[in-house]
């Protein structure tokens, strides 16, 4: 796979999972990059509250839009998908992003920064993800960014 065939699509709250979406970039030189961003005041400043507003969106089924113009997806072949995690969760802005990987026929693999508890992150991306999705190995916060590329590039779709 050629690093053109990578894209990088990452929500970061307060800056964390976007510093390991620049250092996957600098591993992957060349691979697309996609921002992840929801309209101003979507979620407050406060993380408790941040908090709640998600836990709102989740319950109701409301997930917020996403505010940057998508990638042409068929360019790629693997996209690596970051968040931070939220109460156990993928932050809800990835839920936007996966509804629109339906049909999407590469492979799709996520890293997520936390602050000691993941919680219920895993099965809840796969349970976020459209029907039929090839989900590959996610990748732990802290670990070793570029044994997790080497494994994913070995599992080719
Ligand atoms: C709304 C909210 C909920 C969070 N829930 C969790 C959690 O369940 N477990 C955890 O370890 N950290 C939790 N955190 C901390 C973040 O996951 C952690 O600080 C993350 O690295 C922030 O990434 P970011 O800077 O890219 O937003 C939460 C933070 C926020 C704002």
């Amino acid at each position: 796979m050629n690093n053109p065939e990578i894209l990088i699509a990452d929500y970061s709250w307060s800056g964390k999972t976007r510093r390991v979406a620049d250092q996957l970039m600098d591993l992957l030189p060349g691979a697309g990059r996609y921002e992840l961003t929801v309209p101003a005041g979507t979620f407050p400043t406060d993380m408790y509250a941040t908090d709640a507003v998600a836990t709102k969106q989740i319950t109701d089924h409301a997930y917020p839009s996403l505010t940057t113009p998508l990638p042409e997806l068929t360019n790629y072949r693997l996209i690596l998908v970051g968040s931070p995690v939220w109460h156990g969760r993928p932050a809800t802005p990835v839920h936007s992003f996966l509804q629109t990987l339906t049909g999407f026929t590469g492979m799709v693999a996520s890293f997520f920064t936390d602050a000691g508890d993941q919680g219920d992150y895993d099965a809840v991306f796969h349970q976020w993800a459209p029907a039929g999705l090839t989900i590959g190995p996610s990748h732990e916060n802290g670990a070793n960014l570029s044994a997790w590329l080497t494994e994913l590039t070995s599992k080719e779709v």
